[in-house]
């Protein structure tokens, strides 16, 4: 998965070497499986409680020093692992702890993704950044830039940075968004994919309407088979052992709709360039054979 990020970052020998010396800045969007802390410092809602908060033990006892930092992991998040793989320490900073405007000296971008954000605002509403406002956030950040750096050197620099989105999980959980309809409904018929699908188009076009070329984007993986799933409901036999194949097959849908919208957009815009990750598939081969990851 990994790999075909620094494929593209690189896109050559010579290429790959300039990067190691100096990566361009990463801006990270998305959920659980990339925020490194900005959860932790959302106020929560006097109505629906408080946000999901990795900032307890046993969260973090493999990061260095062992502490609980934000991340919904033992140790690194996703986010942590490609910005390793482009040449950073870890992941850039969480956009909600940085403490006044971005520092251009050293920068290394911004990190906005939110633990049980969606692409829709209602998923999980009050207790998250959803997607348009990580979004929303971002463009705060660029006009800081843009103000230390001159509107063409910022320009510059987005166009060589890396935009790493992983979200949608969420909204096809439907014990997060009671929304969710599995048939095509009125007024236009469209399906819930479909309906996800344009959000994450006008998403990935507002990020490149603010300058934004080059994509990593990581798909939903079986969220049939995630903890929370209610096995009874989808009638069974998904990825195995306890899966919601119903919801299995949803994912696999989205997967299907926004591989192609990616697709058309390279194709619509100007020097947009993509790499696609399967989460889908690694997880579906997870699943399949636990021992091979490392599962006794
Ligand atoms: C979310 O809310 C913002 C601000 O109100 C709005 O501009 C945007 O269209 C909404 N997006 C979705 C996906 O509902
Ligand atoms: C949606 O489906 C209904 C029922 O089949 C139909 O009457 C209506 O014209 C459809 N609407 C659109 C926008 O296609
Ligand atoms: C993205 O949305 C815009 C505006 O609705 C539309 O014109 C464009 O064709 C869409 N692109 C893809 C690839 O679906
Ligand atoms: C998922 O795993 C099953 C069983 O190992 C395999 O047959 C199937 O092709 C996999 N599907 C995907 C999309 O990787």
């Amino acid at each position: 998965m990994v790999v075909s990020f620094v494929v593209l970052l690189a896109g050559g020998a010579g290429a790959a070497a300039a990067a190691v010396a100096q990566p361009v800045p990463l801006f990270v969007f998305g959920d659980g499986t990339l925020d490194v802390g900005n959860n932790n410092n959302l106020p929560g809602d006097e109505d629906v409680g408080d946000p999901p908060r990795a900032n307890h033990p046993y969260y973090g006892i493999d990061f260095p020093g062992g502490k609980a930092t934000g991340r919904f992991s033992n140790g690194y998040t996703m986010a942590d692992f490609i910005a390793k793989y482009m040449g950073y320490e870890m992941s850039p900073p969480a956009y909600l702890s940085l403490s006044g405007p971005v520092n251009m000296d050293g920068f290394t971008g911004v990190n906005y993704a939110s633990a049980d954000a969606g692409i829709r605002n209602s998923t999980n509403a009050g207790l998250t950044i959803p997607l348009s406002k990580q979004i929303s956030y971002f463009a705060t950040t660029r006009s800081q830039m843009e103000s230390k750096l001159g509107r063409l050197a910022m320009s510059d620099l987005l166009s060589r940075s890396l935009f790493l989105l992983a979200v949608g999980t969420m909204d096809l959980l439907p014990d997060c968004n009671y929304f969710l309809t599995f048939p095509p409904s009125p007024p236009d018929n469209k399906t819930e994919v479909q309906r996800l699908v344009e959000f994450y188009n006008a998403s990935v076009t507002s990020l490149y309407g603010m300058g934004a070329r080059r994509f990593a984007v990581v798909n939903v993986g079986l969220v049939g088979c995630g903890p929370t799933v209610d096995t009874r409901r989808g009638g069974g036999s998904g990825g195995g052992g306890g899966c919601d194949a119903r919801m299995n097959g949803l994912a696999a849908e989205f997967n299907a709709a926004l591989g192609a919208l990616l697709a058309g957009l390279r194709s619509e815009k100007r020097r947009l360039r993509y790499s696609l990750a399967d989460f889908y598939a690694f997880s579906n081969a997870t699943f399949a054979n636990p021992s091979a990851a490392g599962k006794s």
